[in-house]
C-alpha cells in the first residue's frame, strides 16, 4: 500500500473496536488513536505542533527515521529542522564510543528546552538503545525522556505515542531481537527522487570488533516480492534512483521460501522499467558472487561503484577480526571485480590500531591501499565496544602511535583519491542532479554513476534527473563540470 492509501483507510477504523493483534493492523488503529491524542495537545497549544527526527549512524538508520517521519506526519505533525520542535526523536547509532557520545551531548541541551516548552516530547530510539547499560542510564539520569524504544520495534511508534500519553514516567519499549518484518506502513521520504529500501535486516557475521550484530538482531531477508513491489511504487512516485539497503547484502535471501540469490534480485530490480540507477549497500567481500559480478556488469543501471569493506591489510589481523578472508584473497577479488567492469570506483571502510595491531600490520594496510588503490575510504580509530570478542583481547597500544598511523593512512588516501577522481577529466558523463550545492547555491550538484561529485551551473528544474555533464576539472574528491543540454 501507498502511505496515501493508508492514510484514506484510517477512515474505516473504529477506535472504540478492540485493539487488532496482527500487524500492521494494529499500527493502523494506533495512528488512528494518536490522531486522536495529536488533536486535543494541538487545541491545547493553540497552534500546529512540529516534530524533528536527528538521525546518527548509517543508512540503515536514515531509512528508519524516514519511516518514523512517516508515522508522524500520518498522526498530524509538521515537520521542522529545529531541535525546538515538539516532538524530537534522536535516532541512535553505536558502532563507535563517540556516535554515542554525542547523544548524551543532545539529551543534555534538551533538558532545558523541555522545561521551556510543555508540549515538548523527547524519544530515543535506534541502535544505542539495544545496550542494556544505555537504557539504565537514560531511565536515571535522564527521566524527562518521553519514550525509548529500540530498533526491532521502530514500526510501533504510534502504539508507543498512545501508551505515553497515558504513562507517568518513561514509556520503554526494548526487544532483544526479532523475526517479524512488518509492511505496509507510512513513510516520508527525504528525497523525491532517490530512496533506500531495506532488503534485509540484522548482521549474522560477528566481526570481533563490531556491535551491530548486537544491536540489530539476527539476519533475516525480507520477502522479494515485498521489495520489488515496494520499488515499483517507488518508481510510480518519480524514484529513479534505489540504494538496496543490508547490512551485508550478498547474503541476502538466506531464510525465504523462494530460492533467490542478492544477484538474482538486484537483476529483477533492474527490470523494472523507471528504475534508472541502482546502488547497494554493503557487500561483504567473503561472500561477492561471480554471479553478482556477471549482474553488475550486464546491465548500465547498477552504478559503477562498489563498497568493499576491507577492515585491514594484514591477514594475520584479519583473522583476529573474524573477517574470512585473507589479504590475497581480497586481492584476487579486487582483481576480478576490475577486469570483469573496468570503469568501476571501488570504496572501503578501514580500521586502524585494531588491538595488537603492530607495525608492520598496519604497513601492510598501507600496501592494500597502495595496491587496490581506492577511489574512497573511510578510514575509523577502532573504537573499544562493551561485549564484543576484540573488547576481551589484551590491547597495549599507544594512542599516539595510532593517532600517527591513522594521519598517515588518511593522507595516502586521500592522495590516490585525488588521482584516481581526476582520470575522467573531460569525459562527458550521465549526472543525476541531487539539489543546489551546500557551499555554493547558485551551482546544482549531482553524483556520478561511479557516485563522485560534480558541480556545474544551472537551473533548479533539473533537481532529479540525469542529465549529460562534461567533466571540466577535478577538484579532489568532486568536479567543476558543464551541463551539456
Ligand atoms: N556492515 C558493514 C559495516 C557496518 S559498520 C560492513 O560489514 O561493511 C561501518 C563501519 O564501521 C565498518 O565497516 C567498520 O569499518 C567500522 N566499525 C565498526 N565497528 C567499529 C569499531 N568498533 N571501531 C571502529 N570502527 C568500527
Ligand atoms: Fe559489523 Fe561485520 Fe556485520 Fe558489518 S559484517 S555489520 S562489520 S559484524
Ligand atoms: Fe550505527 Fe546502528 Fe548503523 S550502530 S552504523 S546506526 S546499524
Amino acid at each position: 500500500m501507498t502511505s496515501k492509501e493508508i492514510i484514506n483507510n484510517l477512515d474505516k477504523i473504529d477506535i472504540t473496536e478492540p485493539v487488532p493483534a496482527n500487524e500492521p493492523e494494529r499500527q493502523y488503529y494506533f495512528i488512528k488513536k494518536a490522531k486522536e491524542i495529536y488533536k486535543l495537545k494541538r487545541e491545547e497549544a493553540g497552534r500546529d505542533l512540529t516534530c524533528t527526527i536527528k538521525t546518527f549512524g548509517c543508512q540503515m538508520n536514515v531509512r528508519d527515521s524516514e519511516k518514523l517521519a512517516g508515522i508522524l506526519e500520518t498522526i498530524g505533525y509538521k515537520r521542522s529542522d529545529s531541535e525546538e520542535a515538539d516532538f524530537v526523536i534522536y535516532n541512535t547509532c553505536t558502532v563507535r564510543e563517540n556516535a554515542n557520545r554525542k547523544v548524551y551531548g543532545h539529551l543534555g541541551i534538551m533538558k532545558h528546552e523541555k522545561e521551556s516548552n510543555p508540549h515538548m516530547m523527547i524519544a530515543l530510539c535506534g541502535c544505542m538503545m539495544q545496550e542494556p547499560q544505555v537504557v539504565q542510564t537514560i531511565s536515571e539520569k535522564y527521566k524527562f525522556v518521553d519514550i525509548v524504544f529500540g530498533t526491532h520495534n521502530v514500526y510501533k511508534l504510534a502504539e508507543l505515542y498512545c501508551n505515553s500519553f497515558h504513562a507517568k514516567g518513561t514509556v520503554i519499549d526494548i526487544w532483544k531481537d526479532t523475526n517479524l518484518i512488518v509492511e505496509d506502513l507510512p513513510t516520508t521520504r527525504d528525497s523525491s527522487f532517490k530512496s533506500g529500501v531495506n532488503i534485509m535486516f540484522g548482521c549474522n557475521n560477528f566481526c570481533t570488533y563490531c556491535i551491530v550484530p548486537y544491536v540489530r538482531g539476527r539476519e533475516r531477508s525480507r520477502e522479494p516480492e515485498d521489495i520489488i513491489n515496494e520499488i515499483k511504487r517507488l518508481a510510480d512516485d518519480g524514484v529513479v534512483e534505489i540504494m538496496l539497503l543490508g547490512q551485508n547484502v550478498n547474503s541476502y535471501g538466506k531464510g525465504l521460501k523462494e530460492n533467490i540469490t542478492f544477484a538474482q534480485l538486484l537483476k529483477r530490480v533492474t527490470e523494472i522499467d523507471k528504475i534508472k540507477r541502482v546502488r547497494f549497500m554493503t557487500s561483504h567481500p567473503k561472500d561477492l558472487s561471480d554471479e553478482l559480478i556477471e549482474v553488475m556488469a550486464s546491465s548500465d543501471k547498477v552504478c559503477r561503484h562498489l563498497h568493499l569493506p576491507v577492515q585491514s591489510g594484514s591477514s594475520r589481523i584479519l583473522k583476529q577480526m573474524n573477517r574470512s578472508y585473507t589479504r590475497e584473497q581480497y586481492l584476487t577479488l579486487v582483481d576480478k571485480i576490475r577486469n570483469r567492469i573496468p570503469d568501476i570506483a571501488l570504496t572501503t571502510d578501514i580500521i586502524v590500531g585494531f588491538p595488537g595491531e603492530t607495525e608492520e600490520d598496519f604497513n601492510d594496510t598501507m600496501d592494500m591501499v597502495e595496491q587496490v588503490r581506492y577511489d574512497a575510504a573511510f578510514t575509523f580509530i577502532y573504537s573499544k565496544r562493551t561485549g564484543t570478542p576484540a573488547a576481551a583481547m589484551t590491547d597495549t597500544n599507544d594512542k599516539a602511535v595510532i593517532n600517527e598511523r591513522y594521519q598517515r593512512l588518511i593522507k595516502r588516501v586521500q592522495e590516490i583519491s585525488a588521482e584516481k577522481i581526476k582520470g575522467l577529466t573531460g569525459q562527458v558523463l550521465p549526472v543525476l542532479v541531487e539539489g543546489k550545492s551546500e557551499e555554493n547555491g547558485s551551482l546544482l550538484t549531482g553524483r556520478l554513476s561511479n557516485n563522485t561529485l560534480v558541480h556545474f551551473v544551472g537551473c533548479e528544474s533539473l533537481i532529479g534527473k540525469i542529465i549529460d555533464v562534461k567533466l571540466v576539472e577535478s577538484k579532489g574528491f568532486y568536479y567543476m563540470g558543464e551541463a551539456v543540454i
